[in-house]
Order: structure tokens, then C-alpha cells, then sequence
């Protein structure tokens, strides 16, 4: 991470102090005087202020239950943000692994480690996402084959990865995909002529929404060390 970043994450500084201290000097990495605040360092470097090592503060792992009608933004004039509803120190510092859309409901997840949320964001790492689905029309009978060949959306060249489907009833999905492009799971439906009338996020990798999670709790040690 940033030098400057880990300096907030680990310390009551600000940003503006941080990087202060860093242009005086003040800030030395494994016996170097580093002036420049986008250094990337790591938790197992020597870092010090005014000669005073720095002891990295432990990142948090989230799982969120979202309800409808909120955003994963930190502002939005028609929905409150999902973050008024978690009551935490330093709620500032954190960010989503993955958002959803206002009306969709589910699994969240939420942290202040930037490179745990890559292992779930990037379409590199093939995380799969389960997303439980109620559609306007019954499925096409060609779905499931169309779904694991790779969906044309609108305005895109590449087709979608393979994604798999599962028919709990004839309006009644389970889709699992590996990206997180925009709206990813109404426009597949919409280019298959189809409509998404509620969208649901059971699972993000081995995370599964706690069925009876009522708000959010930290995730277990095998949990975050699963991604
Ligand atoms: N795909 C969508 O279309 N919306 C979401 O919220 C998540 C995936």
C-alpha cells in the first residue's frame, strides 16, 4: 500500500498530516528517509515517525447483509449509503469488494484491504458471485447453454465469461458469474430478452450470506483467508 495510506490506516494522522511528515523527513522505511508518499510498503516493513516505529493496525474484513434502497457510494441524493448503518470507528477508511445497484439486495463485502478486495474484483481471479435471480419471463429453454457460452451486452465487443445457471423454477434463477462489469446480471437477461425482477447475492468465492444475518459481523480468519 501508499506510504502516506499507511500511515492513516496505522496512525489518528490525516492525510494532509501524513504527508507533512513525509515531506519533512520525518518518515523513515527500513532505515531510508522516504520522501515520496506514493511508496509502496508493506506491513513487514520498518516504518517510523520521529524515530518511533509504527505497528500497522489490523484491516477488517466485513460481511454485510444489504437491504433494498441503499447504495454502496458514500453519497447519493435518492438512497441513503449502506455505510449510515455500520456503527464503526474510522467507518471512512473502509470500501466495497464489489458493489451492488440500489435494488439489489445480498451479500456485501467490506474491508480496508485493498489487496484482498483485487483477489474478489478482478475478472482475473475467476471469484465466482452467486446471485439468485426473479425474471419477468420463464427462462428460455436454451438459457443454461447461451449463459455458460458467453452473453453479448450491449455496447461491449467481448462476450461475457461462462457463466453458470441453475433453474430453481421457470422464474427463478441462480446465476454464477466470475466478472462484476455494470449491471452485469440485468443485461445478460436483457440481451436474452429477458427481464430481472429481483436480484439476490447468496455467495462471493466460499462466503455465504448468513441466512439470518440481520445487519453485519466480521468475517471469521478462514473466511477472509479464503480469497
Ligand atoms: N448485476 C447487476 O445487474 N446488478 C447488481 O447489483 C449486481 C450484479
Amino acid at each position: 500500500m501508499r506510504l502516506d495510506r499507511f500511515i492513516c490506516k496505522s496512525t489518528s494522522l490525516t492525510q494532509p498530516e501524513a504527508l507533512t511528515r513525509i515531506a519533512s523527513g520525518r518518515v523513515i522505511v527500513n532505515g531510508d528517509v522516504v520522501r515520496n508518499n506514493a511508496k509502496q510498503v508493506h506491513e513487514n516493513n520498518l516504518i517510523t515517525l520521529d524515530g518511533a516505529p509504527i505497528t500497522p493496525r489490523a484491516s477488517r474484513y466485513i460481511m454485510f447483509h444489504k437491504p433494498v434502497d441503499t447504495v454502496c457510494s458514500n453519497v447519493d441524493d435518492a438512497y441513503p449509503s449502506l455505510f449510515n448503518l455500520i456503527d464503526i470507528e474510522r467507518a471512512g477508511d473502509l470500501h466495497i469488494a464489489g458493489r451492488l445497484d440500489a435494488d439489489t439486495t445480498g451479500l456485501v463485502l467490506i474491508t480496508d484491504d485493498g489487496r484482498w478486495t483485487f483477489h474478489i474484483t478482478s475478472p482475473k481471479t475467476l471469484c465466482e458471485k452467486t446471485y439468485r435471480v426473479g425474471l419477468r419471463d420463464p427462462i428460455a429453454e436454451d438459457a443454461v447453454l447461451r449463459f455458460s457460452q458467453g452473453i453479448q451486452l450491449q455496447g461491449e465487443t467481448a462476450l461475457t465469461a461462462p457463466a453458470k445457471l441453475e433453474i430453481i423454477h421457470a422464474k427463478e434463477v441462480l446465476l454464477t458469474i466470475t466478472e462484476g462489469r455494470f449491471h452485469q446480471v440485468k443485461r445478460m437477461f436483457a440481451a436474452t430478452g429477458n427481464k430481472v425482477k429481483s436480484l439476490h447475492r447468496e455467495r462471493i468465492g466460499a462466503v455465504n450470506l448468513d441466512i439470518d444475518l440481520a445487519q453485519w459481523r466480521y468475517l471469521t480468519p478462514s473466511e477472509v483467508l479464503s480469497f
